[in-house]
């Protein structure tokens, strides 16, 4: 079995969909018969609090792996998602992983390539990891990016989210060229389209460049702002499963952003 693509799903910028993306997508990717992997490696804990099958209280996560001297190996942590095939390397105690992100920062080698190092034992076991990443540009998104074939960049067409694309784009052009040189940019998965000027002039004007003819921009391949998108993730119901047929034809769009990152990472 080859191993799991990774993809960070990410964005400096906080609010834009980063969570609400990795979550449909993790249902996507399993709707395709995919064995997924879910990390979150956000301190804020969300994709842990929508998709962790239990209450997991203090229990141990990502954290007890990541940090330094680490007693536990990132399998040892890994806890069952409300979907079969979906499985989750859970942050259920938001200031652990902020403070393992410290210590692996004070540490005077392999800052940088320390996440790598801990997934690579569990990658044989998924065919796609999405790890779920913070609003900074600090070292966890950093090992994210070190770890990651694939930087799926989310986006909501609103001008100050185009204008920090610039810094996100640098940052994985530095982590390609020093860390990670199979790191290639893909998306934008444009989250948050509403019916206006100003959002399509943003997105042709401002984000679509970016990408070229690769750009995922086309009408019938952004997601909507729509409360029910949040609504169901939250309640752990697949889109999917949705009697409306528009929530449905969303549900299908996350699946073609899955087969684009197969395709994009040759596994298709
Ligand atoms: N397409 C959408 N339609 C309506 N609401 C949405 C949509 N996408 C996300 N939201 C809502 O917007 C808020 C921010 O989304 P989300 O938490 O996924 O962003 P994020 O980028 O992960 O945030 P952070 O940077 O804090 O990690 C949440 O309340 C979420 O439920
Ligand atoms: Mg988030």
């Amino acid at each position: 079995m080859s191993n799991a693509l990774t993809v960070a799903v990410c964005n400096q910028k906080g609010g834009v969909g980063k969570t609400t993306s990795t979550g449909h997508l993790a249902r996507a990717a399993h709707v395709l018969g995919l064995a997924v992997l879910v990390v979150d490696l956000d301190p804020q804990g969300n994709i842990t609090s929508a998709l962790s099958a239990d209450d997991l209280g203090d229990t141990i996560g990502v954290a007890d792996a990541l940090a330094p001297n680490a007693e536990y190996a990132l399998a040892d942590v890994l806890v069952p998602s409300i979907w079969d095939g979906v499985t989750l390397a859970p942050t259920p105690i938001t200031e652990a992983l902020a403070d393992a992100g410290t210590q692996v920062e004070s540490q005077r080698f392999g800052r940088e390539h320390r996440f790598t190092h801990v997934l690579r034992p569990v990658l044989s076991a998924y065919d796609v990891v999405l790890v779920d990443t913070t609003p900074a540009l600090g070292l966890l998104l950093t090992n994210a990016l070190v770890a990651a074939e694939q930087a799926l960049i989310v986006s909501q067409p609103e001008q100050w989210s185009a204008d920090g694309l610039n810094e996100l784009h640098n940052t994985i052009d530095l982590v390609a060229a020093y860390h990670n040189p199979k790191l290639t940019a893909v998306g934008p998965l444009i989250n948050g389209k509403r019916k206006s000027q100003h959002h399509d002039r943003v997105l042709t004007e401002d984000i679509s460049p970016y990408y070229g003819d690769q750009a995922w921009t086309s009408p019938d391949e952004v997601i909507p702002l729509w409360a029910p998108i949040s609504d169901y993730l939250l309640a752990g119901i697949g889109l999917d499963e949705a009697k409306e047929t528009r929530l449905r034809h969303v549900a299908s769009v996350y699946g073609r952003f899955v087969e684009r990152m197969l395709t994009t990472g040759g596994r298709r």
